[in-house]
């Protein structure tokens, strides 16, 4: 029985279909979870991967070990390469820039493993996510490249990296160079970050996020980042506040981005979306669904629902340190 499915790409490139981590902004239902590109390994400690030689269609490991495991290859390039050994030779070429100790390496390979999945589409959303590293963006000991929401304090989360795939997709024609966009809820300036290298100098990309101290640390992690020269110059910045409430300074926006669910739509939000703009947002409490909005020229709006997603709700910062 082979581990993965597969398919050949027009490009030679083997697309292993292995289902994606799905997770709390997921639809999928809780017994798909499945890690990211994560190879099946033997149950064994991991330690005893020299003594115990399995053949390779006996590998299988447990989901709860997943991402320990991962954070324990990360910091041990030996036991990464002892590992590798057992892989099948067929699927090893591509999970192995997960094991390597080189963080772009895995950024690369988590936008390639999306681009097969279907996730990532275009090319311009393809080299946005390989230029912005993920790893940067999330607390110390984090398995970022795993197809998952993170922790990252506060009750908050970093969104897993298919929604952000998803949402950049989403808004790419309204991310266009020059053009202005909001992210409301901004965590860890990951999604401002790629906005704004997706809008450039002559853009503007504003985050805003109700935690400050999120708002302080997403700016050192994108000082890390390549779009530390847009920090700088002021075409990104983020902003300590309510994001039901907008960022009025830099309206109108051409693409309006919300990383928490509101229970409706903020109309302060609708107020600041330039005609013509569109915006992502997850709406509602328990059940959830990622409308896409899009302002008409005339001002109306059309108004669809791309997916069921399960988010951190839009609230204040007093609930939310309260744990909602
Ligand atoms: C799921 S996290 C997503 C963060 C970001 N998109 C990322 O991936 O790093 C949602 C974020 O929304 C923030 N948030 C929730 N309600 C907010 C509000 N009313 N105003 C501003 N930020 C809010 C939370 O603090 C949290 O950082």
């Amino acid at each position: 029985m082979p581990l993965l499915s597969s398919s050949l790409q027009a490009d030679g490139r083997r697309c292993y279909k292995q289902p994606m981590i799905v997770d709390s902004h997921s639809k999928l239902p809780p017994h798909q979870h499945r890690p990211l590109l994560v190879p099946r390994v033997p149950t064994a400690p991991f330690r005893s991967f020299s003594l115990f030689r399995p053949t390779p269609s006996s590998l299988t490991i447990p989901n709860s070990q997943l991402s320990r495991m991962e954070s324990t290859l990360v910091g041990h390039r030996r036991h990464s390469i002892e590992m590798y050994a057992y892989l099948p030779h067929r699927i090893s070429a591509k999970i192995m820039p997960y094991f390597s100790v080189s963080g772009k390496n895995k950024n690369q390979a988590m936008v390639e493993h999306l681009q097969c999945q279907g996730v990532i589409r275009s090319q311009r959303v393809a080299e946005v996510m390989a230029a912005i590293d993920r790893g940067l963006f999330v607390p110390p000991g984090t398995p970022a490249y795993v197809d998952s929401p993170m922790p990252i304090g506060y009750n908050a989360t970093i969104s897993a990296p298919h929604m952000h795939a998803m949402c950049l997709e989403l808004l790419k024609d309204h991310l266009q160079p020059g053009m202005r966009a909001l992210d409301v809820g901004s965590g860890t300036g990951y999604l401002t970050a790629c906005f704004a290298m997706m809008v450039g100098p002559e853009g503007r990309a504003v985050g805003i996020e109700h935690i400050p101290e999120l708002v302080s640390w997403s700016i050192e992690n994108i000082k890390k980042s390549l779009a530390a020269p847009l920090l700088k110059s002021g075409a990104l910045s983020i902003h300590a506040g309510d994001g039901r409430l907008g960022w009025p300074e830099a309206a109108p926006y051409d693409a309006i981005h919300v990383g928490a669910a509101a229970p409706q739509i903020p109309k302060p939000l609708l107020d600041q979306l330039k005609p013509g703009g569109r915006m992502v947002i997850p709406v509602g409490t328990l059940f959830q669904d990622l409308q896409v909005v899009d302002k008409n020229l005339d001002g109306t709006l059309t108004v669809r629902t791309e997916t069921s997603v399960r988010y951190v709700p839009l609230t204040s910062a007093d609930k939310q340190m309260r744990g909602f």
